[in-house]
């Protein structure tokens, strides 16, 4: 039987090889495969539970859709629309806010880390994001939601939420239970400064990151100041435990060229990092480039982008405001 598959980007900028290897390059092959209903959605309500600046978030969201496309995701076969276009995410979120217990937000870490020390300045929407990601989920009956490592405790929190619901109303399987699409290995991609930090958007260091929207010559230069350390390229898996850097960087290149990390470990093993590094970025660019010459040239025409923002906006609608008007009646409105 086909998955009905869900999930979100943030169009906050700066799409990477990260976003690419743990959600992005598995949307595509769930949207290739003829028995799955695909729905991916530019999440721009969860964009501003920090700051965004209005004209950037304008275009960043134009981007989002560009690296969908430019990726391989079929319009035709997917639903691509934007979050804030759909009325039916923002009133369930507030419902299932009152399902959610303080107690399941207070263990979420993404929280911690991005409110950091001060959490009495962060935004309520920052701590209460995950029940939005719940009603965007929910709304559409998914029953599969390709992320990267770091969303697995939100969609957990989004399975008892629905839990909750279907038991405070009583109503059998009115929410569908999620499942999460986790890549068993390299779910998590490092800084290519820091083998211990996630790759991400918001670091200050664009070296840290290879973006989608990267050129040949920033692919070079970055693998080529990529952090390692000082001895040979590993001959096992075992020596990879606390070489993070040697262990991120071949990770990248499997995930890339689809070998085992077994076959990437014995091609290099006991070479040194600069020859590795040289293959590594050769086939970056065999991969990357073409994305991102794709994603410059769809830019240039807003008004494609527009439309299929516009299609995917009536029918990403029609299910929502449907799913919503059943809520309405079992929470008694
Ligand atoms: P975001 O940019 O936070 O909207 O993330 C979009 C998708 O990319 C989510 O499914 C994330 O889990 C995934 N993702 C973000 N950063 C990384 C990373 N460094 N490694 C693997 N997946 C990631
Ligand atoms: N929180 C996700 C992230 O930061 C994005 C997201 C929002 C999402 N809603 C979602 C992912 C629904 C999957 C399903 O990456």
């Amino acid at each position: 039987m086909g998955k009905k598959i869900f999930s979100g980007v943030q169009p906050t900028g700066n799409l990477h090889l990260g976003n690419y290897l743990g959600a992005i390059k598995n949307f595509v092959e769930l949207n290739n495969d003829d028995k799955n209903e695909c729905i991916f959605c530019v999440v721009d309500l969860h964009a501003i539970t920090v700051y965004q600046n209005p004209e950037l978030l304008r275009n960043n969201i134009y981007e989002t859709v560009a690296t969908f496309l430019a990726s391989g995701i079929n319009h035709k076969k997917s639903i691509i629309f934007n979050q804030s276009r759909v009325g039916a995410h923002s009133e369930t979120a507030w419902i299932l806010s009152c399902v959610a217990r303080m107690g399941w937000l207070n263990r979420m870490t993404q929280f911690k880390e991005k409110a950091g020390k001060d959490k009495e300045k962060a935004s309520i929407g920052l701590y209460s994001y995950p029940v939005l990601m719940a009603a965007d989920i929910l709304l559409y009956d998914a029953t599969h939601v390709p992320v990267g490592d770091d969303q697995k405790q939100h969609l957990e929190l989004c399975r008892d939420i629905a839990q909750r619901f279907n038991n405070d109303y009583k109503v059998e399987n009115f929410f569908k239970v999620p499942e999460p699409l986790i890549q068993k290995q390299f779910s998590r991609i490092m800084s290519l400064k820091d083998g211990l930090k996630k790759m991400s958007k918001s670091e200050p260091s664009d070296l840290s990151r290879i973006n989608l929207t990267d050129n040949k010559d920033d692919i070079l230069n970055k693998i080529k100041k990529a952090k390692t350390d000082s001895l040979p390229m590993p001959s096992t898996i075992e020596e990879l435990e606390d070489r993070a850097e040697a262990k991120n960087l071949l990770g990248i290149y499997s995930s890339l060229s689809g070998l085992t990390l077994e076959k990437s470990i014995s091609e290099f093993s006991g070479k040194n990092f600069s020859e590795f590094k040289n293959d590594l970025a050769e086939i970056l660019v065999d991969k990357i480039i073409p994305i991102s010459v794709e994603i410059k040239k769809l830019l240039e025409d807003k008004k494609y982008l527009e439309q299929i923002l516009s299609e995917g906006h009536k029918k990403a609608n029609d299910i929502a405001s449907n799913k919503l008007k059943k809520i309405h009646e079992l929470v008694g409105f």
